[in-house]
This record gives structure tokens, sequence and C-alpha cells, in this order.
């Protein structure tokens, strides 16, 4: 039976919609509406891409979205300088810095400058450390392996004592992922480009994340029949057919691993959606936390 196909832009508009409505019942209740302030460094279109569309979905909820742009020239003293405004400023509740930052910047000091409070994207050193430890909560939980979990839990993925194999090591997907799948008790493998016999190693997988950046690596023979798969992989390659020259694929060979798995996300519509839908969730969150400090409307 081929795979359940996991639908993540079906989902990421159910959460929106629940996300809208809070928004507006902030705003009746204390005058407060959520705020994300992001901050672009240098002209990488991926990145302006990607904020575009996390910007355009504040909008869309109700939040607000204050952009800041500054270009690839800027030193570390003007990006920490920017950040430290706006952890000041009580329209912004959450403050995202688009990563990757250009060459020459250390964004570890960039991510640390963000008020712990407005670290919606949970890349903070406190956050990620936190993250880390047995028995310890992040503030915030980054977006896109927040939004992996939900996909898997929203699918009923029985995690407890499952085998999950991530591919990637990444601190923005792969580490984090990892680690909320360790806090629900699966038995983890993270594997890298050093990783030995690595199609056999996801082949134990009862659930494998791929989050490596190689089109179409994992293929169906990679894969334990009845496994949960989960593609954050976002790869351009050439096709002549398409007006823009090119088609999106995952990480994953599609059509090959639906014959396999249990449960599969497509490339586009699976984990993308779900990112922007769990920025947003933190942003309210955050909003939700400073109204309930006694915050007002600025
Ligand atoms: N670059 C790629 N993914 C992300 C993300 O989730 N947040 C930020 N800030 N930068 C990214």
């Amino acid at each position: 039976m081929p795979a359940r196909i996991l639908d993540g832009t079906a989902l990421a508009a159910e959460i929106r919609a629940t996300i809208k409505q809070q928004v507006e019942h902030l705003k009746a209740a204390c005058g407060i509406t959520p705020g994300l302030a992001t901050v672009l460094v240098g002209d990488d279109p991926a990145s302006h891409a990607y904020v575009r569309s996390k910007r355009k979905a504040c909008t869309e909820v109700g939040m607000e979205s204050f952009a800041h742009e500054l270009p690839a020239t800027a030193t570390q003293e003007e990006v920490v300088a920017l950040v430290t405004r706006l952890n000041a400023d009580p329209r912004v509740h959450g403050v995202l810095v688009q990563l990757p930052l250009p060459h020459g910047l250390d964004a570890e000091g960039v991510l640390g400058a963000v008020s712990l409070d407005k670290d919606v994207d949970g890349f903070h050193p406190l956050n990620i450390g936190r993250l880390c430890m047995k028995g310890r909560e992040p503030l915030f939980v980054p977006c896109t392996p927040l939004g992996v979990i939900v996909l898997l839990e929203k699918a009923g993925a029985p995690l407890r004592g499952a085998r999950a194999v991530v591919i990637g090591r990444s601190n923005i997907v792969g580490l984090p992922v990892a680690m909320l799948l360790l806090h629900r008790d699966c038995t983890v493998t993270i594997c890298h480009s050093r990783t030995e016999n690595l199609p056999a190693v996801c082949r134990s997988a009862d659930i494998l994340v791929a989050a490596v950046g190689r089109a179409e690596m994992v293929r169906g023979d990679w894969v334990k029949p009845g496994a949960f798969v989960i593609d954050v992989g976002i790869n351009r390659v050439a096709d002549a057919t398409r007006q823009t020259g090119y088609r999106l694929v995952g990480d994953v060979a599609f059509d090959e691993v639906k014959e396999v798995a249990a449960a599969l996300t497509p490339v586009p519509g699976g984990v993308g959606p779900m990112t922007i839908a769990m920025l947003l969730h933190n942003t309210l969150e955050a909003a939700k936390r400073y109204a309930s400090r006694g915050g007002s409307a600025p």
C-alpha cells in the first residue's frame, strides 16, 4: 500500500487559523498585537524569499511585522546594536535573525544578543543548551524541528521506544530535531557525511528525518517498510519542462519511498509550511507571556 502523504500545507493552515483567532483575542483582551521583527543581513536571494514569506504569514494572522535589512558589509557591532534596539522595543515580541549571516559575522554572538524572551527562533545559545539537556526546558523550540515533531505527532507516529534516524547535524535542523525525538523517548542516531553504510543505518529507522540538502539522496531501498519519513530538504533540480527551468525536490526520492514507507511528507507542501506556522506559534506565545508579565500595549 502506498504511503500516507502527510500534508503540511493543510495542517499549517489549520494551525494558522487557530493562531489568528488567538491573536484577535489577545488584541481584544489587552490591546496587544503580537509583533515579529526580522533582521536580514546581506543579499542572499533565498534568505530574502524566506523572510518575505514569514512577514506575509504574520500579516495574514493579524500580527505586526517589522523588517530590518542591513548590507552584507554591516559590522558585528551594527548587527548587535540593531538586535539590542529591537529587544527594547515594546511593539516587538519576537526577534528573528535570518541565517546564514554573511561571512565575517559571528552568528553565535548575534544570536546570543537576542533577548531570551524574544528568541522565537529558539537559537539563543542558552535555549539550545537547555534543549540539549535532560530535564531542562528551552523558552522556545526552533521552528523547523518543532514542525517536524508536530507533523509526526499529528500523524500518530509511535515515537516512544522507536528507532529514529536523523540525516544531517546542522544547528538549525538536524541537531535540534534529534534532541526533540530523544525527549520523546526515541532511540536516536544522527548521521552525517562521515557515517559509514548510511543506507543500512537508515533502513533500521522507524522514524527517518532527512535534513541533509542533497536532492533525492534517500532511495526506496534505504527505507524500512512501514517507516515514517520526514523530508526537510528543499533542493532545486534543473527541469526544462518548467517555465522557471527548475523544480523543487526534497532529500528523499519521493516516488520510490512512497511505495515503502507508511507515511511521507511531500516537497513542497510538507515541512516548509510547518516551519512558518511554528514561527507564528512562538511569536504568539512570546506576546502572551509579555501580556501575562503585565506588559501593556505601546
Ligand atoms: N535559515 C534557514 N532556516 C532558518 C530558520 O528557521 N530561521 C532562521 N532565522 N534562519 C534560517
